[in-house]
Formats: structure tokens, C-alpha cells, sequence
């Protein structure tokens, strides 16, 4: 079956390779979004080779203005609404934000809650007008609660899930379905590059490939709860904050990630999951 367009943010590494691999698979011709151009260009080689998809890779900096009118210009390029969205692009920092560096948590705003607005805003109008699609947003299991020594990326997830809840309502009998996905703990770069510890080794994980299977699911199946839990920690941790309620799960949190040592210093690229 002909599929229509998919754009995936973030599809360099981690989570969104695996989804735009799996959705090149289910035969959608590819908008594939990053910075780093020369691993979407292996993943584009990779999805022609393998499912004879159309691929177009654009290498921009979502978390700026010139790189998200890049990729509004190449979606409209393409004369057809958006069949599925997956605005995944994300990063995040640990530290006290007192002691983190100003523009890093700035980025991460920008880029795990303005470009999720913009290019929403941007292929929603002609998913509504097509009378079918689906946006998909990666939140996170840390978006149901505040997390201290994570506080910016804990609250830009909440924003994620919130946006998702208000756009289902919003969209409700158009046809377009919005979800957010919450992973726990997925073993990809994005803790490599944390404490300069990884996670510890008992707490129960999920490989990308997993959560992009997740997401393929989601969108074969009739409509459903938009916030969707991913992996084993996700389904007993979203429940179990919300029964806990907001300051215990707080003050749980920040035993947790409570810095054992202070590695992080302003300026200091050290204690945060950011790329240069
Ligand atoms: N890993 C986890 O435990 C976990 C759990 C829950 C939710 N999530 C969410 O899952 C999403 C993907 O994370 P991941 O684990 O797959 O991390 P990852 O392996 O570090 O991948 C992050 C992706 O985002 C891209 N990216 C980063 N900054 C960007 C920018 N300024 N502009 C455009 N693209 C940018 C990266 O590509 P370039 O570096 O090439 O730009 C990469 O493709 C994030 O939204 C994250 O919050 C992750």
C-alpha cells in the first residue's frame, strides 16, 4: 500500500533512527531531520537500499530559527500534507540549574518545546485538511513529574504531554490523532554523555529499536489514550508518581539524582547529556 510522507526529528542516532527505519519498512516516503548530515545520509542510503523509499535528509539545527524554516521549506517542497510526524529531537542536561549553564537549558527549551510547537503548528493544518494523520511526540516518563537536578528537561517533557493531551481534544473527530510517547529509561547516547557514569546496571531499560516498535504499533491500532508508556519502568512509575502526587514524587526524585559528587561547574560541558 502507497503510504504517505513521514518526517522524523532526531534520526541521526538513537530512538528516531530506529523509528525511521521502521516506518520506511511500513513504506513511507522519509523526511529525515538532525544536525549531523553525514548519518542521515548513511540512514537515507540505508532505507532506499532496504525498503526503496524516497528519502530527503535535512541537516539542521532545530533548536534555531534558520534550521527549523530549513525544514518547513523542505516539507513544503513536497506538495502533500504529512501522513505522520514524529517530532522526537530531544536532549536534555543534569545539574543543579543554578550551576548549569544558562544557554544549554535555553537550548533545551527551544528545542524539546519550541520546535515541537512549530513544526506541529507547521503539518497540522493539511494533516486536518487530508482528514487523516499522526503526530507523534517523544515525551518521556519524566514529563509526569518535577525531577530535580533535571528540572528544564523534566518540565519541557510535561509540556510535551500536556500539548499532546490539549491537541487530542483539539483534534477529536478531524481524523489527525496527536500521541506522546514516554519512555523510561532507553539505552541509547543520550546517557553516555551524563554523569560520565551510564545507568545502573539493575534498573530495567528498553532498547530504542523497542520504542520504535511501540510507536508503529501505536499508529496501527484505533484511537486510544494519547499518553502512551513505554517500557517496563514507564508503566510503573507514570502510575505510581501520579498516585504519589506532585511533592512526594519530587523529593523521591531528588534523592535519586541528587549529585553525589558536583562535576558540573558553569561552562562546563561536563554533568550534562548535551552535544557541543
Ligand atoms: N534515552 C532515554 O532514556 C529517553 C527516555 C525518554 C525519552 N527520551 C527522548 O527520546 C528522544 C530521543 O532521544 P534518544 O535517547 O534517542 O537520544 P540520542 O540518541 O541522543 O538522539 C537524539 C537525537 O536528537 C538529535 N538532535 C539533538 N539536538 C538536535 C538539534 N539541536 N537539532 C536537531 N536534532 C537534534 C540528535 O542528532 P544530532 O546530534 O545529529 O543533531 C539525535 O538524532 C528525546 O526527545 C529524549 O528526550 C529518551
Amino acid at each position: 500500500m502507497a503510504r504517505g510522507w513521514a518526517l522524523v526529528t532526531g534520526a541521526s542516532a538513537g530512538i528516531g533512527a530506529e523509528v525511521a527505519l521502521r516506518l520506511a519498512r511500513r513504506g513511507h516516503p522519509l523526511v529525515v531531520v538532525a544536525r549531523r548530515g553525514d548519518r542521515l545520509a548513511a540512514l537515507a542510503a540505508q532505507a532506499r537500499r532496504e525498503h526503496g523509499v524516497e528519502v530527503r535528509g535535512v541537516a539542521a539545527d532545530l533548536s534555531r530559527e534558520e534550521g527549523r524554516a530549513a525544514v518547513r521549506g523542505v516539507l513544503d517542497q513536497l506538495h502533500a500534507p504529512i501522513d505522520v510526524a514524529v517530532l522526537n529531537a530531544g536532549i536534555g542536561t543534569q545539574g543543579p540549574v543554578a550551576e548549569l549553564p544558562r544557554d544549554q537549558e535555553i537550548r533545551t527549551v527551544r528545542l524539546n518545546c519550541v520546535a515541537v510547537v512549530d513544526l506541529a503548528s507547521h503539518v497540522l493544518p493539511g494533516m486536518v485538511a487530508n482528514g487523516r494523520g499522526d503526530l507523534v511526540i517523544m515525551s518521556s516518563a519524566a514529563g509526569t513529574q518535577a525531577i530535580p537536578f533535571m528540572a528544564t528537561y523534566a518540565a519541557s517533557k510535561a509540556f510535551e504531554m500536556r500539548f499532546v493531551r490539549g491537541l487530542d481534544e483539539e483534534l477529536r473527530g478531524t481524523g489527525v490523532r496527536a500521541f506522546a510517547i514516554c519512555p523510561g529509561p532507553v539505552r541509547t547516547a543520550f546517557h553516555r554523555l551524563g554523569w560520565g557514569k551510564d545507568l545502573p546496571r539493575l534498573m530495567p531499560t528498553e532498547s530504542a529499536g523497542s520504542v520504535a516498535a511501540r510507536i508503529v504499533r501505536v499508529l496501527e491500532r484505533p484511537r486510544r489514550n494519547p499518553v502512551v508508556a513505554s517500557g517496563p519502568l514507564a508503566a510503573i512509575t507514570m502510575p505510581l508518581t501520579a498516585l504519589l502526587g506532585e511533592a512526594i514524587s519530587a523529593w523521591g526524585a531528588g534523592l535519586y539524582h541528587r549529585p553525589r559528587h558536583r562535576p558540573v561547574r558553569p561552562g562546563s560541558p561536563q554533568g550534562t547529556h548535551h552535544r557541543p
